[in-house]
C-alpha cells in the first residue's frame, strides 16, 4: 500500500524546522541500520527518503508528511568510523539539540542492526534519551539478512541488557525493509499514540 507522503523540507537545524503541532516521530540510529530504507517500506513510497550502500548518507533533518496526519523525521546515523572529529560533534549537536527541543516530538525509534549484539552506541544513545526524558521505542533492522533462531537470540540479548536497567521494557519491534516486516505493527503503534494525542 502507498501512503499519502511528502518530503517536507531538510533542516540543519531544530529551530529553522516548520512550527507545527502535528505529532512528530523521529528514526535514529547508527549509519547504515536503515533509517531512510524503512521510511521508504513503511509508506511504500520509493524514494521518499534518499539510501545508500554507503553509511553518512542522511546529513540533515529531513521532515516528511505522512497522510497530512503525523510527521516523520530522518536524522543522519551516527557511529560512522569514517566520519572526523568536527563532524561528530556537528552531529551530536544537530541531533540532540533537536531531540531535546522539538516540541512536537511524540517519539522516537532507535533502529539496531538485528545482526549485531548490543553495541556501546546504541546503549549510549539510549542512555542519553532516558536521562532527557525522550520517550523511545526499539526496531531491530534487516532481519531478512538472518535467520528467525539468530534473530530470536540477539532479541534475548536486547531484552537481558535492557533489563539490566529498565523495569519496563521499550517497545521492541523487529522489521525488514526488503520483505515488510514488522510494518504494520510498526504503523499500528504510531496510529494509536495518534489516536491519543488527538482524544
Ligand atoms: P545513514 O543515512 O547513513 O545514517 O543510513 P541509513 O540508516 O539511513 O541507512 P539506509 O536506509 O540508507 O540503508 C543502508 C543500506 O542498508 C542500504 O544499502 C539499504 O539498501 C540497506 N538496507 C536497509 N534496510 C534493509 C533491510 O531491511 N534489509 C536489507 N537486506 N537491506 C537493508
Ligand atoms: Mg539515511
Amino acid at each position: 500500500m502507498k501512503m499519502n507522503a511528502k518530503f517536507i523540507s531538510s533542516y540543519d537545524d531544530y529551530k529553522k524546522c516548520i512550527e507545527t503541532k502535528t505529532p512528530e516521530y523521529a528514526f535514529i540510529g547508527r549509519s547504515n541500520v536503515g533509517k531512510s530504507s524503512l521510511i521508504n517500506s513503511i509508506t511504500g513510497v520509493k524514494n521518499l527518503a534518499m539510501t545508500s550502500s554507503k553509511p553518512g548518507k542522511t546529513q540533515l533533518i529531513n521532515l516528511f508528511n505522512i497522510e497530512d496526519t503525523w510527521i516523520l523525521a530522518d536524522l543522519p546515523g551516527y557511529g560512522f568510523a569514517k566520519a572526523s572529529q568536527s563532524s561528530r560533534i556537528k552531529w551530536g549537536r544537530m541531533v540532540h539539540d533537536y531531540l531535546k527541543n522539538r516540541s512536537n516530538l511524540t517519539n522516537v525509534f532507535l533502529l539496531v542492526d538485528s545482526r549485531h549484539e548490543p553495541m556501546k552506541s546504541d546503549l549510549e544513545q539510549i542512555s542519553w534519551l532516558a536521562s532527557n526524558g525522550i520517550p523511545f521505542s526499539l526496531i531491530l533492522t534487516k532481519v531478512d539478512k538472518m535467520s528467525t533462531s539468530q534473530t530470536n537470540i540477539n532479541v534475548a540479548k536486547w531484552v537481558a541488557e535492557l533489563n539490566k536497567n529498565w523495569e519496563e521494557l521499550p517497545k521492541m519491534f523487529i522489521t525488514s525493509s526488503e520483505s515488510g516486516k514488522g510494518k504494520e505493527e510498526l504503523l499500528t503503534y504510531i496510529a494509536e499514540i495518534n489516536k491519543q494525542i488527538l482524544n
